[in-house]
């Protein structure tokens, strides 16, 4: 597969945090046949250090470091929180146009429609990241954030799993049922837990198959 979302990039936010734990994760899935990576750090107010330019500082480092043969690429995971207006100008974008944003798993973000209409305006579409994971959302909320058709959603790999609980694992599989998901990403913090999940074999056929066309979007799209 080819990842749109991972925290392998060092020492800069919740993921991986040595040089030697991403280079050996990164072996790992190279692997187990994965070709493509995004790499998406936290940009959100507990890590104010991180912005465009000191995380290209910090992924050329781990690239200077990488001998592999994926191909490793940089943008970022921005939450809707009160610092990301200031990261709108020149914001790390995957394929220079699709936003990967986040919300807190727990409430709403303030201002949530305006801040969507104003990523727009400034010529982006977003790709809204794991919103399974978003326990504020119902099944309406689900269809007008899709109704506009420039924004997309992510599943994370391991949803459809025990992995992050059975509220989430149900959501994933509502939206994965009813076509919902255009793109997937491993969301990645620390392998050792994820190689664990990959192990489960808790899906049907024909979530497997839904799966796959995701897998094949994230290929066509932007590693093609
Ligand atoms: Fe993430």
């Amino acid at each position: 597969m080819n990842d749109i979302h991972s925290h392998f990039l060092y020492g800069v936010d919740g993921g991986m945090q040595t040089e030697k734990e991403t280079l050996a994760a990164l072996k790992y899935l190279e692997e187990q046949g994965v070709q493509g990576i995004y790499l998406t750090p936290h940009v959100m107010e507990p890590f104010p250090e991180n912005n465009s330019k000191s995380l290209k500082r910090h992924f050329d480092n781990l690239i200077n470091g990488y001998a592999g043969n994926m191909d490793l690429r940089l943008a970022a995971e921005y939450m809707l929180d009160s610092s990301f207006d200031s990261h709108l100008e020149k914001p790390l974008a995957i394929a220079d146009e699709h936003l990967l944003v986040e919300t807190s798993y727990l409430n709403p973000p303030l201002n949530f429609h305006q801040t969507i209409q104003k990523i727009k305006q400034k010529g982006y579409r977003i790709i809204l990241a794991h919103p399974e994971r978003y326990l504020y959302m119902d099944k309406s909320d689900y269809r007008k954030l899709k109704a506009d058709g420039f924004l997309f959603f992510q599943l994370n790999l391991l949803s459809p799993t025990e992995y992050y609980g059975r509220q989430v694992w149900e959501n994933a599989e509502y939206l994965l049922n009813n076509d919902f998901y255009t793109f997937t990403g491993t969301d990645i913090h620390n392998l050792e837990s994820h190689r664990q999940a990959f192990n489960i074999k808790s899906l049907t056929a024909k979530l497997t198959d839904r799966i796959n066309v995701l897998i094949e979007n994230n290929r066509q799209v932007f590693f093609n």
